[in-house]
């Protein structure tokens, strides 16, 4: 069973609902049962939760705010996570996940059956521009995750999508593929670092190419922080509108610490509700 509440009826405050957000659902305090923690190697996993009212409302690019303290290791903060998948009729998210220090460390430790306590869906998602007949999305690493529901609902709504997708190698890049829909995934680009799949070296390269060559109206990037400047560039200099992901380090998840803050040409904004998913042309790399 799942226990999901609003957030609003949680707490007095209004900031969840904040003016700056768009088109997005009310968060949900949720303690949601985890339905498999499968580790995929190379330090991933993917966990599938139990999480009906997050499932229904989230759209792509948005996230969870997730508790991984436990009886033996209490964890104040909470870890803000991408939902990489969503399936409304049966009431569950799946998280991808690249284990870096204690927290998703104990995430990858969670056991069938518990139950974990999060926030969601927060955050600015992708927004498509209307009439978007072709877009290019470009991914990193872990950055795929949250491109991948992006992926799929433009695929649902008739969009010609290509996605290039980096990695530091060919085992990198299988794990990877756990991301992949064999139902609805078209042909992708694929680069590594050392070459040992795909095109040998970055993914700004393919992407540039893709540009030159074909005419694109929307271009969607998630990853390190230098690629996404240097793809924001790319698209900039072929005049092409784009978005970008940016991770920061988030304490409160909910507008009102501050930890977050992006520079943009507007002043500064808060990644977890302003972002992550911002327009890379305001962005202050
Ligand atoms: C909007 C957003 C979406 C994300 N989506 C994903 C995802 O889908 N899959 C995934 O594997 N990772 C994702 N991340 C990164 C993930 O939040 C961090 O890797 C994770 O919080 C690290 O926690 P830790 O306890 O393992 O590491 P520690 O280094 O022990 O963490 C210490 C503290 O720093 C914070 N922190 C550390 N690194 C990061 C980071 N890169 N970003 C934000 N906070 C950090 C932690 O939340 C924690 O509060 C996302 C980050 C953001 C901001
Ligand atoms: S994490 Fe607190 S304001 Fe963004």
């Amino acid at each position: 069973m799942c226990d999901e509440v609003s957030v609003s009826e949680q707490t007095s405050s209004s900031v969840l609902t904040n003016e700056t957000q768009v088109d997005r659902a009310r968060a949900t305090y949720s303690c949601c049962q985890v339905i498999e923690n499968t580790s995929l190697g190379m330090g991933m996993g993917l966990v599938t939760l139990e999480a009906p009212i997050i499932a229904s409302s989230i759209k792509p690019g948005q996230f969870v705010h997730l508790c991984v303290s436990d009886p033996e290791s209490v964890m104040i903060l909470r870890r803000p996570l991408s939902v990489c998948a969503y399936n409304a009729e049966l009431g569950i998210i799946s998280i991808f996940y690249q284990v870096k220090g204690k927290g998703t460390k104990a995430l990858a430790q969670v056991e069938k059956g518990r139950k974990l306590d999060l926030i969601g869906p927060i955050g600015r998602p992708w927004i498509i521009p209307n009439q978007t007949s072709k877009a290019l999305l470009v991914g990193g690493g872990v950055g795929c995750a949250p491109l991948t529901p992006l992926y799929h609902e433009m695929i649902r709504r008739g969009i010609d999508v290509k996605m290039i997708r980096g990695a530091q190698n060919a085992n990198m890049m299988k794990t990877l593929s756990v991301l992949d829909n064999v139902e609805c995934d078209r042909e992708m680009i694929l680069t590594t670092d050392d070459g040992s799949i795909g095109y040998h070296g970055f993914v700004t390269e393919p992407a540039r190419e893709c540009l030159k060559t074909e005419q694109y109206d929307y271009v969607a990037t998630c990853g390190p922080e230098i690629m996404q400047k240097l793809i924001a560039g790319i698209a900039a200099d072929a005049g092409v509108y784009c978005e970008v992901s940016l991770e920061r380090r988030m304490a409160c998840a909910v507008g009102a610490c501050l930890s977050c803050v992006v520079d943009t040409v507007n002043g500064k904004k808060r990644a977890c509700i302003d972002g992550p998913v911002f327009d890379a042309s305001v962005v202050r790399w």
